[in-house]
């Protein structure tokens, strides 16, 4: 038998519990902060509670006789999760909070990626309160600006000009208001292309890549309406995206393995567990807009239902530092996932309300993030509610097959149903020509 911790409750962590039930060996522990009824059925033991509530985790964990630990969301990576389950003798896939620190602070990333001469990095400059004065004139050298409060803001902290302001002084004005919750804030050059998440398996010396995908942040179709947390993705067959070339997904494998040996140069310490790097092709090649340190979400539901070898080999070899000796193996499938999620989400969405799901077609899967099971029926809270996703040997028949799973799901819900569409995959393909790259 193999015991297994997981912690998380979305729908990337019920993913992550179907892949390692996938052998038959496994058993399911999960702690989560509210009760997910996908992950639930496929645990032995479930106990529920903060993610912050170290004592509770620590009484939980030690209770158990565990091989390993799994942890999901990037809030009790930066808290230090990993450091508190490996005082336990709990080897974990996770990394450490010294870190995560790739993921919760913009700054670090920005810092450690240029002292050690990483390509990918746009022209950037942190600011605190005792310089933000230069940010004016910075922000004259820009062709727009980005601003990234330094630390974890739940993917809503980041604004672009253009998107969420348009004159230097309203910049200048959230970058003020960023300090007041922020040690620093981040200024960025604004970049232009498309944007691709590139996640690899990491041991803390071998990077392992998986299946590119692209993340739709938008809210409504054709790219309009406020940013959330991912409304669905798609990958190809390929394992590639149709407007990056060879040389770019070389480029961009380079930049995540660079980056794995450089914090372990700067803090002594192996990153174990998954390196997601957040990469855009623009007209100039490949950049790197930020690291994750854990899957993407959705892009995980892409990636993991097509891996062939098994997870639990990957994740022990994670944590003996062994993925060296690791065939890591990916069906050729294309995927697209579709987050269904509350009418008026993500400003003013309708909580409380009641979804019925019916029966999944055979090349659908469906996973439940912000939902609540309990006598009545399964309750959206105010998040995205289930994902669904359609695997093929191609995108539209993909497609196909998450509309499909799409229209099982009943309530007060909506989801963008131009994802993975022939024509807004071509109105990425055009939008790179359009930038001159040939
Ligand atoms: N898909 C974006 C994220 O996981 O942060």
């Amino acid at each position: 038998m193999v015991n297994v911790l997981l912690i998380g409750n979305g729908a990337r962590e019920h993913v992550v519990a179907e892949t390692l039930k996938k052998n038959s060996d496994v058993k399911l522990y999960s702690y989560m902060q509210s009760r997910n009824p996908g992950i639930d059925s496929l645990s032995e033991e479930v106990e529920i509670g903060d993610y912050d509530d170290f004592e509770l985790i620590k009484k939980f964990a030690s209770s158990l006789n565990l091989d390993f630990a799994f942890v999901g969301p990037e809030g009790p990576l930066s808290n230090g999760m990993a450091d508190l389950l490996e005082e336990l003798s709990i080897p974990t896939v996770g990394p450490r909070k010294e870190l995560a620190k790739l993921e919760s602070s913009k700054s670090f990333t920005r810092i450690l990626v240029e002292e050690n001469g990483i390509e990918g990095n746009p022209k950037f400059m942190i600011f605190d309160n005792n310089n933000l004065k230069e940010a004016s004139e910075f922000m004259d050298t820009l062709s727009g600006i980005v601003i990234k409060p330094d630390g974890l803001t739940g993917g809503k902290g980041v604004q672009v000009q253009g998107d969420h302001f348009q004159t230097k002084e309203e910049a200048i004005k959230y970058c003020e208001d960023v300090l007041v919750k922020h040690p620093h804030v981040v200024v960025e050059d604004k970049l232009d292309g498309e944007e691709f998440s590139f996640m690899c398996f990491t041991d803390g010396r071998t990077v392992l890549p998986m299946p590119l995908v692209q993340d739709h942040k938008r809210a409504l179709k054709g790219d309009k309406g406020p940013n959330t947390g991912g409304m669905g993705s798609y990958s190809c067959a390929d394992h590639s995206l149709p407007f990056l070339k060879k040389e770019d997904v070389d480029t961009a494998l380079k930049i995540n393995k660079e980056v794995v040996e450089a914090i372990h140069k700067k803090t002594g310490q192996f990153f174990r567990g998954i390196i997601y790097g957040g990469f855009i092709i623009t007209k100039d090649g490949v950049k790197l807009i930020e690291y994750n340190a854990r899957f993407g979400d959705p892009e995980v539901m892409n990636v993991l239902p097509l891996l062939k070898t098994d997870f639990v080999d990957v994740c022990k070899a994670i944590i003996d530092h062994k993925l060296d000796g690791i065939n890591l193996e990916f069906e050729n499938k294309a995927t697209v996932c579709k987050y269904i999620v509350p009418e008026g989400y993500p400003a003013s969405p309708v909580k409380d309300e009641m979804i019925t799901i019916g029966e999944i077609p055979k090349n659908a899967k469906i996973y439940y993030s912000s939902v609540d099971k309990r006598e009545g029926g399964i309750f959206m809270t105010s998040s995205r509610a289930v994902a669904v996703v359609g695997i093929a040997d191609n995108i539209e028949e993909s497609e196909k097959f998450s509309e499909q799973a799409v229209s099982c799901v009943k309530g007060r819900v909506f989801h963008r149903f131009d994802i993975g569409t022939k024509e807004l995959i071509q109105k990425r393909i055009d939008h790179m020509e359009s930038l001159g790259r040939k």
